[in-house]
């Protein structure tokens, strides 16, 4: 991939998404015009701070019997950025790299409120950049979307330049596909602008009602979605939700698409389907919402990385839902799927060293490209 204007050096990419499963960690090496991924690891995030970010991150009152809400983002902040400086120093170590090889850590935090459509739009991600820079003596860039904010911008997705960087092909149409929390494309027409958007959930809920039926963190292979039958009812009621009808730049969180906003679908169906069922629906409601905003000009191939191009009855319901498209992992791009979004924060955070833009506003809507976060000197 070309990378002829960074500087040449290690760089350190975290990341946390909205499914609040683990902290990715990849080590990148940016040398002779090419930016590639060294070593990499993912930290399972706790389950009980996993459960205090997903309280956190549900809009709503605070709960009466619950702790007091700025106490607690003020631990959060604290707690995750612990933690995030724990993944650094364990990748470092398994990989046996010195920390005064790593020019710096791209760190992206843990977002707890993406409101970019609301009065006073503003995107909050935790995990002290402080403490990272203190306890692993790395430079660490962090806080990069809320540059793009105050541009105008959605300050989401940020990944479609490194998707352009890593998988665009002169000849053939592509677009990206990440399957985190939410899912994002990122188109690739050649010859023309990037463009990129989220398209609804991907694994959110999917992930939530796992939790709550199986009692496990997620459909392991999306098993439990392919014995159900799609529900076509609430299906159509979900296709319904106003987010997905808005033309890009558009992106979204976990506070749109929230067990609260299922169970009053449910409520409103007038029938309860199985709980298989409703697992069948929320996966084809993940491949459609994706492949109707493919379907004007499909791709020659979609590119699929993050948690959910593991999962083959979604990669399976994609591929059938886009006949004329070549549906595949990013690993067949030598990347793996888990590793595509740390790595596209490390990315990041040398270009903001290198003094170059990060945000791509035919994506954002922001009035210009801009140098985006701020540096933690080690
Ligand atoms: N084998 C699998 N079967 C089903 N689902 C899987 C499998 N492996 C991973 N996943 C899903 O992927 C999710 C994690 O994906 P990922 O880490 O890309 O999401 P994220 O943390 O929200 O990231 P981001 O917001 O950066 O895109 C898990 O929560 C799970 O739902
Ligand atoms: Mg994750």
């Amino acid at each position: 991939m070309a990378a002829a204007s960074l500087l040449p050096g290690y760089y350190l990419g975290l990341m946390s998404g909205t499914s609040m499963d683990a902290v990715d960690a990849v080590l990148a090496v940016a040398e002779a015009g090419t930016f590639r991924v060294h070593a990499a690891r993912a930290e399972p995030l706790p389950g009980p701070v996993a459960e205090r970010l997903r309280r956190l991150a549900l809009p709503g009152p605070a709960d009466p019997a619950g702790p007091d809400p700025v106490d607690e983002l003020g631990a959060l902040d604290r707690l995750v950025g612990e933690l995030f400086a724990a993944a650094a120093k364990g990748l470092l170590a398994e990989a046996g790299v010195a920390a005064s090889e790593v020019r710096a850590i791209g760190s992206h935090g843990q977002t707890l409120r993406h409101r970019p459509r609301s009065p006073h739009p503003f995107t909050l991600q935790v995990g002290d950049p402080n403490l990272v820079a203190e306890h692993t003596g790395i430079t660490v860039v962090a806080d990069f979307r809320r540059r793009d904010v105050a541009l105008g911008g959605q300050g989401a997705p940020l990944v479609p330049a490194f998707h352009a960087a890593v998988f665009a092909d002169p000849r053939e149409y592509r677009a990206v596909l990440n399957l985190g929390g939410i899912a994002n494309l990122t188109l690739l027409p050649p010859g023309e602008a990037v463009t990129g958007f989220d398209t609804g959930p991907a694994n959110t809920l999917l992930d939530a009602w796992a939790r709550r039926h199986l009692g496990t963190p997620c459909d392991e292979d999306g098993r439990w979605a392919a014995a159900g039958r799609v529900d076509e009812a609430l299906l159509h009621r979900l296709l319904a939700h106003p987010f997905l009808a808005l033309p890009p730049p558009k992106s979204t969180g976990p506070e749109e698409f929230s067990p609260a906003w299922l169970d009053a679908e449910l409520a409103a169906l007038g029938h309860a389907p199985a709980p298989a069922d409703v697992q069948a629906t929320l996966g084809e409601f993940t491949a459609r919402t994706v492949a109707e905003m493919l379907a004007p000009r499909p791709p020659a191939r979609l590119v699929a990385c993050g948690g959910g191009a593991r999962n083959p009855h979604l990669m399976g319901r994609l591929g059938a839902l886009l006949p004329g498209t070549r549906v595949e992992s990013s690993a067949a791009y030598s990347i793996d799927p888990g590793h595509v979004e740390a790595a596209a924060f490390a990315w990041l955070a040398a270009r903001t060293l290198a003094g170059l833009p990060g945000n791509l506003p035919s994506v954002t809507g922001a009035r210009r490209a801009a140098v985006l976060g701020a540096v933690w000197p080690a």
